[in-house]
């Protein structure tokens, strides 16, 4: 093993980061020990009860809420981004079928991003007004994804909804009532912004480098695809799929303790408390899953939270965003698979934020590895290998 070298500047070693301070920030807090989440100086249980996505989105791309007249402007701007040109759409065609959606998410923003002449203006207002145009035309993508994966053609936007209802309406094909849409807009605030987690930190990354926008958002879509990111409330499903049953819900989550598996939809690096977006959703779920004939799905769900908790709170283990999200969506109908692009059809507005906070004050990513390896190995020639 290799003797190490300090170096100039050199930090404490952190596996994963964990704990690394990596930039200032004005966007959002989280406090993983009270279990507090904070936007831009507002508790996020306050943006559940009284924002929208819009207004929520407004207040992380410029620091502030907006009056009447900039949310206006801001919506009207959106409604104005929603259509995405032709070759995107020709490109979901031939992959949204088979490839998992978040490939095809990846896919359709990085072909966006090269439609778009100028991709490659490093202004801020550059950088503002291409995070605007994702915010509207990700949900366009997840929409098309959605249809073409049943065969179906996209819906065109419809611009006399707002943000939400229009994206459920190019999801399913309906125009939802009002208390589904409010529920999925409630969905979409919660999952916005959440400090330097691995998705928002890989936009950071390649934004750091002066690569562009959509390159930068198209990394953050790409990581946070992984199940231990975004892709959990998929596996939450799955696994709710696997009990079956409320009353099966005991056996399971007694054997998943004692062969020490992992239970998707509980734990996370920060939030050593109950997450608070999963206390809002859990309520919501409540409600929704009665109102959508799924009752069973949040039943189970609760049954195994109580469990979970019993045997690992003690630890600071609890039901984390993930977990609640996915009965929600199901009892709305939407398939398990695009469970992560809804996430990243919000997400986009965190990642937008902080991007073009970060390269208002740039200064490039660039980690150091303790090397383990060799130091004097001698080239041997092929033939005596
Ligand atoms: C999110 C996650 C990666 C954070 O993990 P972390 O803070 O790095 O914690 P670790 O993975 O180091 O786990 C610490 C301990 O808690 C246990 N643990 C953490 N999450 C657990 C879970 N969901 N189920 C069972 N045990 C869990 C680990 O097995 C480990 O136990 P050990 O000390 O006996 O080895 C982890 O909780 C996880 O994989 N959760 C499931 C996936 C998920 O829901 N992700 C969405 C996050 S929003």
């Amino acid at each position: 093993m290799a003797e190490q070298k300090q170096f100039v500047g050199q930090a404490e070693f952190a596996k994963g980061l964990e704990g690394v301070i990596a930039c200032e920030s004005t966007m959002g807090y989280v406090d993983g020990k009270e279990g507090k989440l904070i936007y831009r100086g507002y508790d996020i249980f306050e943006l559940a009860e009284h924002s929208t996505f819009e207004e929520t989105s407004y207040l992380l791309l410029f620091g502030k809420l907006p009056s009447q007249s900039e949310l206006d402007d801001f919506k009207q701007k959106l409604v104005q981004q929603r259509a995405v040109p032709k070759e995107v759409i020709n490109a979901l065609k031939i992959v949204a079928k088979t490839a998992h959606p978040m490939a095809s998410l990846r896919t359709g923003v990085s072909v966006l991003g090269a439609m778009d002449k100028n991709a490659e203006d490093e202004s801020i207002e550059n950088y503002t007004s291409i995070g605007i145009s994702l915010i509207a035309k990700m949900a366009t993508i997840a929409g098309a994804i959605t249809r073409f994966r049943k065969g179906k053609k996209p819906v065109d936007p419809d611009p006399k909804l707002d943000h939400t209802a229009n994206f459920l309406y190019m999801m399913n094909g309906q125009k939802p009532d009002d208390y589904t849409a409010r529920v999925m807009d409630v969905s979409l605030i919660l999952h916005a912004d959440h400090g330097m987690n691995a998705s928002t930190f890989s936009s950071m990354v390649v934004a750091s480098s002066m690569s562009d926008m959509y390159s930068a958002i198209t990394a953050g879509i790409a990581s946070l695809k992984g199940s231990l990111h975004g892709g959990a409330n998929e596996q939450v499903m799955h696994m709710l799929d696997e009990i079956g049953s409320v009353d099966k819900v005991d056996a399971w989550v007694d054997d998943a303790i004692a062969t020490k598996k992992k239970l998707m939809g509980f734990g996370h690096r920060v939030y050593k408390a109950y997450d608070p977006r999963a206390t809002i959703l859990g309520e919501y779920s409540q409600k929704i899953t009665e109102a959508h004939g799924r009752k069973d799905l949040y039943d189970m769900a609760k049954r195994m939270e109580d469990k979970v908790i019993a045997a690992y709170g003690e630890r600071g283990i609890f039901p984390n965003v993930d977990f609640y999200s996915g009965t929600i969506y199901s009892a709305f109908g939407i398939e398990t698979a695009l469970f992560t692009p809804i996430f990243a059809v919000s997400r986009i507005s965190g990642w937008a934020g902080r991007v073009i906070e970060y390269v208002t004050e740039n200064r490039l990513f660039r980690p150091r590895a303790v090397y383990t390896g060799e130091m004097e190995a001698k080239y041997v020639p092929m033939a005596q290998r």
